[in-house]
């Protein structure tokens, strides 16, 4: 989509913040008011940073009203509500049946659309199953995939743990779906320039959003593991695009189990480094 910039004359103050913070130099004071350079629109990624650091409010672009964007700074958090919530944040696995609201989970998401993406080229596929029915099809189907691989003796060594699974799952325990009432799997196409790091990013972020929500969230290698097992078909069940990059599993719902405190692991591995006649390897 081809940028529009409108400016609003009243507003701009002509400070040339917009000049500056664009990160492939597209708009230029022509004279007084910002313009885009036609020579250069084509490089727009669409970050939206001119929108976002002009300080009156002065500049829209692709049709945004900047008078609908969060004023910031004060909308963020502080640094310790910051700090308790990646402390905070736990995986969740014990779970209320009850589904969350379909409205709740779509502007969750599409709060972390906001997160960054390689080269702001393409975002991510958000595939949530989002009824207590999906989910126990699912569950049920994945279940029966795994049976049948264990009965085809299918299993590699490093995941014959999923025999345990399957036996669990016949004594009423559920080791990979902890009976969660919601899976969201996020994918990306292989067009993105980082489609790896984009989708991995977008769920962290849905984690912190949701903790911050009091919702709880597992993140799941043992869905995409078992997928491996039973056959990539299950993601074309799932209506993901066969060559998008898949991500993990992330399960969530509102949490049957309380944390009334953060752990302790704040034994970071810090590599520092100091280089020049100062430092210690210079
Ligand atoms: C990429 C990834 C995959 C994970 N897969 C699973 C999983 O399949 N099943 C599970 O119970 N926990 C899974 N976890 C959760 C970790 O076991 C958990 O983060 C760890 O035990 C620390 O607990 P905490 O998240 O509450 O701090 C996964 C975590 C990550 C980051």
């Amino acid at each position: 989509m081809e940028p529009q910039l409108l400016i609003d004359q009243d507003l701009c103050i002509q400070c040339g913040a917009c000049v500056d913070d664009c990160p492939f130099h597209i708009i230029a004071l022509n004279p007084e008011y910002p313009e885009l350079l036609p020579q250069r629109v084509h490089h727009c990624i669409r970050c939206q940073h001119c929108l976002a650091v002009c300080p009156t409010g002065a500049l829209s672009i692709f049709g945004c009203d900047p008078h609908q964007s969060l004023p910031l700074p004060q909308s963020f958090p502080d640094p310790q509500q910051m700090t308790a919530l990646i402390k905070g944040r736990r995986s969740v696995r014990h779970y209320r049946p009850e589904p969350l609201d379909a409205e709740v989970i779509e502007t969750m998401l599409r709060t972390v659309a906001n997160a960054p993406t390689g080269k702001n080229n393409g975002g991510c596929l958000f595939t949530v199953l989002e009824d207590r029915a999906t989910m126990d099809q699912f569950r049920a189907e994945t279940m029966a995939g795994l049976r049948q691989a264990v009965v085809e003796k299918r299993l590699s060594a490093d995941l014959s743990y999923f025999r345990h699974v399957v036996s669990a799952w016949d004594n009423g325990r559920d080791i990979i779906f902890r009976d969660a009432p919601h899976l969201l799997i996020v994918s990306a196409p292989p067009t993105n320039s980082t489609p790896d790091a984009d989708i991995i990013i977008a769920m962290s972020y849905f984690e912190l959003l949701a903790a911050s929500m009091g919702i709880g969230t597992l993140w799941n290698a043992m869905v995409k593991w078992a997928f491996s097992v039973i056959s990539e078909d299950m993601y074309a069940r799932l209506e993901i695009p066969s060559d998008h990059i898949k991500g993990y599993a992330m399960l969530f719902g509102t949490p049957a189990v309380t944390y009334h405190r953060t752990v302790q692991r704040d034994s970071a591995a810090i590599n520092r480094i100091r280089l020049g006649p100062q430092g210690n390897k210079g």
